[in-house]
């Protein structure tokens, strides 16, 4: 069986105003009736192949992952709730340290994607499973659409003998600059990473000895000094504190030596930002993306949302309008990149 890891850790702040640090948006109902968080726990939820989820997410975010859960009746075999953010590695170390098991292959799940087609995804992770049991770390890649700078890059090198259809990879790159992103893409056999990741307990917490065994120590601190209470596991703050914050994908996977990538194409999107979310919403017959209550008469290609008040447009094209209380956001698309900066100056509503 697969231990399912899920990271609700982020804060989404690429999603302002909708997404905020009290409720940030795996939390949401961004793309129908379910949160993306229960949408991740639900593509991992097959009896049979999965054990009951390992939730790590910001302690602050308790009651509402609880919550979420119990909407969709899953229980967790632990709740670990970050006293501070340290990124992913940090995050995925605690995790597997809570494995009663060190050879329990985790799939470690990013809770802020869209899986469309959950059988193929299913069906990639089932084939991949003999790999890691062999110590492969498996990444998931994704063919790419453009020079996207917010991804990791895998190289794909030789087919691993035995395997369904899995390669070694020859290179992990995170996130490059657009001209490296372009030289990757002109080269060929490159995939961008998924950020999906499946591995032994045992063979994360060995890279991170060797790649990082100051990480691995504060982890190991904060477990160990940390409270349990049911299923919900407080890791040590202190300790906490003294790891270096870094992703899994910067730590790990661009230094570690056995790293795999099986392809698949199972209708993957992140979404990271407003555009991203236009991309993957339904539009109406003028091709806009409209939710809440609004009015788009004569436009076109816009994504309009509104929490609350109600929103009337006309003769506008391809703009991103989000309200929310008393903010109202407005930005051309294709420039959403920018709203981490238009929140980060926002004045904090009263
Ligand atoms: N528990 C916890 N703690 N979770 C966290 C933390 C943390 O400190 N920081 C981030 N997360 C969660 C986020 O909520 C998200 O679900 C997941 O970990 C990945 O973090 P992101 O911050 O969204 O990563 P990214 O999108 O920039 O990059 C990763 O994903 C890409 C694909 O979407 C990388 O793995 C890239 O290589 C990959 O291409
Ligand atoms: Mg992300």
């Amino acid at each position: 069986l697969i231990t399912p890891v899920i990271l609700s850790g982020g804060s989404g702040t690429r999603l302002w105003p909708l997404s905020t640090n009290e409720k940030p948006k795996q939390f949401l109902n961004l793309t129908g009736a379910q949160s993306m968080f229960q949408l991740t726990l639900e593509r991992c939820s097959q009896k049979g192949l999965f054990t009951d989820p390992i939730i790590v997410g910001s302690e602050r975010h308790a009651d509402i992952a609880e919550e979420q859960m119990a909407e969709i009746g899953v229980s967790p075999q632990n709740l670990i709730l970050e006293p501070c953010a340290r990124n992913t590695a940090p995050a995925i170390a605690l995790a597997a340290l809570a494995c009663t098991n060190p050879q329990a292959a985790m799939l470690v799940m990013p809770s802020d994607h869209v899986i469309e087609n959950v059988p193929a995804f299913q069906t990639a992770v089932q084939q991949s499973l003999s790999l890691a049991i062999a110590r492969w770390l498996v990444t998931f890649g994704i063919a790419p659409t453009g020079p996207e700078t917010g991804y990791g890059y895998i190289e794909q090198g030789d087919e691993i003998a035995g395997s369904a259809c899995s390669f070694a990879a020859k290179k992990f790159v995170e996130k490059p600059n657009a001209d490296n992103a372009t030289k990757m893409l002109a080269k060929g056999g490159f995939h961008w990473n998924a950020g999906i990741f499946l591995f032994r307990a045992d063979s994360y917490l060995q890279a991170l000895e060797k790649h990082s065994p100051e990480m691995l120590a504060a982890a190991k601190q904060a477990m160990s000094n940390g409270v349990s209470k049911s299923s919900r596991i407080y890791p040590d703050e202190q300790s906490f504190a003294n790891a270096p914050s870094d992703s899994i994908d910067y730590a790990i996977m661009e230094k570690a030596e056995k790293v795999a990538v099986t392809p698949v194409s199972p209708g993957w999107s992140d979404v990271g930002s407003w555009d991203s979310l236009f991309e993957i919403s339904p539009k109406d017959s003028a091709s806009n993306a409209v939710s809440g209550r609004v009015q788009a008469l004569e436009s076109h290609q816009n994504l309009i949302h509104s929490d609350g008040i109600d929103v009337h447009a006309y003769g506008v094209d391809d703009l991103i309008i989000v309200a929310k209380g008393n903010q109202v956001m407005i930005l051309p698309r294709g420039q959403s990149q920018h709203v981490k900066q238009i929140s980060e100056n926002a004045k904090k509503p009263d």
